[in-house]
């Protein structure tokens, strides 16, 4: 242990093992032994997997890539919680000192109906990009980029098409909530580019293609709960979706 702060640790974790999409899958008992309390809850993960191939057993597969809350790949569900116990992180970014030595850590994959099993982990959350090449982008010509400040951004709206523009499409507001919602994250991403001059031309016809590509790939509809808000990595403000509700609203009767 190189930091005077770690203390060694002992986890009984339940892992969730399933060999393809489709397969049957269970929960696998194991006893990581030596942990440190200063390890990312991905390092804890590396060690099991260690200790898996030394007893010639398959390592346990998980989606990772940066390591620092940017990616959203790490996305699993812990102790019944997306991304675990702390507040507005990521898993990657959850450390061992949350939890106590003996305790027991159940970990098991994000699930929905729109983001299929493809191994212990690691789901398919491909839905997600569907739902953005629907119209999760400014199409019109906007010409070569302009000067710093020379298109004039009120700062509320800039703060609120920032703040909505730091989801990072992690699934974890699809995985918390009862009805595998995925508004918040189709609103946020309606919202950042709603909230700018460029992303304003093609507002409606987003709207309406975005939502209907969320029904399509089998999310479930809102019901208000805000679990979604509870457990995004990135606070991403529930305001988001009323503000889509009102947007289709309007651009489904300006259709007709
Ligand atoms: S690995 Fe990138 S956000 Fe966790």
């Amino acid at each position: 242990m190189g930091n005077d702060n770690s203390t060694e640790m002992t986890i009984h974790l339940k892992i969730w093992k399933q060999d393809g999409p489709g397969k049957k899958g269970e929960f696998i008992s194991h006893e990581a032994k030596g942990l440190s309390s200063e390890m990312s809850f991905l390092e804890m993960l590396d060690v099991v997997n260690e200790d898996l191939v030394r007893l010639n057993q398959r390592p346990i597969e998980f989606d990772h890539d940066c390591r620092e809350g940017i990616c959203g790949t790490c996305s699993m569900v812990i102790n019944g919680e997306a991304h675990g116990p702390d507040k507005e992180i990521t898993t990657c970014q959850l450390h061992m000192r949350k939890f106590k030595d003996g305790d027991t850590i159940t970990v098991e994959p994000f699930r929905a109906k729109a983001f299929p099993i493809i191994r212990d982990l690691v789901v398919d959350r491909s839905s997600f990009d569907r739902v953005i090449e629907s119209g999760g982008y400014v199409s019109v010509n906007t010409g070569g980029a302009q000067d710093a400040n020379s298109l004039p951004i009120n700062k509320p709206d800039s703060d609120l098409a920032f703040e909505a523009a730091t989801c990072i499409g992690c699934g974890a507001c699809v995985a918390s909530c009862k009805n595998a919602s995925a508004s918040l994250f189709v609103s946020a991403k309606l919202a950042h580019l709603s909230f700018l001059p460029q992303g304003k031309i093609e507002q409606d016809a987003r709207t309406l293609a975005m939502v209907r590509q969320m029904d399509t790939e089998g999310f479930g509809a809102c019901t208000n709960t805000e679990a979604c808000e509870a457990a995004c990595p990135k606070g991403i403000s529930v305001e988001n979706i009323s503000r889509m509700n009102r947007q289709f609203l309007k651009a489904s009767i300006k259709e007709r």
